[in-house]
């Protein structure tokens, strides 16, 4: 076993990042309300403050030196130095300044609640997984995929009977549905071995499946697929510190993509109207990696420790207030032991949104797909 994982010292596993020298474009200023709002789903590379929300959940950013660099240097439950992907993905792709807000923060907010969610909702929960128990054992309470699309419902209810049927489905069908899940369930995996790997793969890629046919069941049609990227090579995952990549996750990350890849191309096929963009983020990772320098772009000048957090035998602690915390944030890959910069993410998100290159992401681009 590679890492070291107890209840007193919550890692979040997951993180993603990555990237390459990429196009940019600039984005239009479309009010979301016409080509149809952004709904967010996942774990901790997109919660936007939904863990913040939940009382028993200790997969938490709500702390310094979380959000050191976001405007007003606020944590806001983002597990980021600042901006992270789901931010960075939506401003790509235009009309948006943030993510659209989480929607336990919108439910109880009933004054602007119907306004709100015709902007598109964010349903990302840390430490969540794919699977309906994952997270729960290490954190407390979590909102699983399972939970995440019957929030959705809801909201499909709430724009409907405020739109109308047909507006509102039609409105639905246009709108971009962004997923970026499955890290927390690999890593659950490899410390627990429940089935062999083989099986674990066909099992996570039917329980994606029963997903995205709830909600394409329910008028989903665009989906941008965010696979699970080379989890072994964050910086908790290095055993010791600094050390090789795990293979285990690495293996089964890949494994998952090709996976996920296989069912979306039969999904698109059989589905009518189903159209999805899956970005490859371990390829992006990886290319960072091996090559930090090789990139005009990237410049990272560290891609194997975390920014924020000790240096100590058993991995890299906590980020919090007092911890070790590096100066130039942008030098880094990573922010914490599992997470990465706001710098990574603007990097990711250049190429899911805009690369024309099939590694990265295929059969289109995300702003392709929000166009088609
Ligand atoms: C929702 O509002 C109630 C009552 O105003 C409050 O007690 C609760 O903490 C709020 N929940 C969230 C998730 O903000
Ligand atoms: C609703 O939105 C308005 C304008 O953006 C804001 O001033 C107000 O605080 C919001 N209401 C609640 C309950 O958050
Ligand atoms: C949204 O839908 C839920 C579930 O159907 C309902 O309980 C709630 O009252 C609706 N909210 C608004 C503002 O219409
Ligand atoms: C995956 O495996 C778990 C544990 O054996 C099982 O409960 C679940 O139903 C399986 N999921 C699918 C979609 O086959
Ligand atoms: C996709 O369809 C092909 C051909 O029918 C099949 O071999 C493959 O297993 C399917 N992939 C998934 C993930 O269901
Ligand atoms: C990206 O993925 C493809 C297919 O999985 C692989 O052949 C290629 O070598 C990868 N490229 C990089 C840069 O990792
Ligand atoms: C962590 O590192 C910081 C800065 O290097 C240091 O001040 C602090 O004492 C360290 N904390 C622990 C628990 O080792
Ligand atoms: C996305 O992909 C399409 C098709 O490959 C390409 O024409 C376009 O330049 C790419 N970038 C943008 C911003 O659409």
């Amino acid at each position: 076993m590679a890492m070291e994982l107890s209840p007193r010292k919550p890692v979040l596993l997951v993180m993603y990042v990555a990237v390459f020298c990429v196009l940019t474009a600039s984005a239009k200023k479309v009010p979301v309300q016409t080509i149809g709002p952004i709904f967010i789903f996942g774990d901790s590379t997109m919660d936007v403050g939904t863990n913040n929300l939940i009382d028993n959940c200790k997969a938490r950013a709500d702390h310094p030196y979380y959000g050191i660099d976001y405007p007003g240097s606020q944590a806001t439950g983002r597990f980021s130095n600042g901006l992270n992907t789901a931010d960075t993905i939506v401003q790509l792709l235009g009309g948006y300044d943030f993510s659209p807000l989480p929607y336990l923060a919108l439910v109880n907010d009933s004054s602007n609640f119907t306004r709100e969610i015709l902007n598109g909702v964010n349903f990302a929960s840390g430490g969540a997984g794919l699977a309906k128990a994952t997270g729960k054992a290490f954190y407390g309470q979590v909102i699983s995929m399972e939970e995440q699309v019957q929030q959705f419902k809801a909201v499909r209810g709430n724009i409907t009977a405020f739109l109308g049927e047909s507006k509102g489905d039609n409105l639905l069908q246009n709108s971009m549905y962004i997923l970026s899940i499955g890290s927390n369930d690999i890593m659950e995996y490899v410390f627990t071995h429940p089935m062999t790997p083989e099986q674990f793969v066909v099992n996570l890629t039917n329980t994606y499946a029963i997903h995205l046919k709830n909600l394409y069941c329910k008028g989903a049609r665009k989906f941008g697929i965010i696979s699970i990227p080379p989890i072994g090579c964050c910086p908790i995952a290095r055993s010791p510190p600094g050390s090789a990549c795990s293979d285990e996750p690495n293996n089964l990350a890949r494994a998952c993509h090709a996976s996920f890849e296989s069912l979306l191309k039969n999904m698109s096929s059989t589905l009518k109207g189903f159209k999805y963009s899956v970005a490859n983020t371990y390829n992006m990772t990886m290319s960072i990696i091996t090559k930090p320098t090789d990139c005009m772009f990237s410049g990272f000048k560290d891609v194997k420790s975390a920014c924020c957090g000790n240096l100590t035998t058993l991995g890299i602690s906590e980020c919090k207030k007092g911890a070790h915390l590096c100066k130039y944030r942008d030098d880094y890959l990573f922010w914490d032991g599992v997470h990465p910069t706001q710098k990574a993410s603007k990097l990711a998100a250049n190429a899911i949104v805009f690369s024309q290159d099939p590694d990265f992401v295929s059969p289109i681009n995300f702003s392709s797909l929000r166009n088609a």
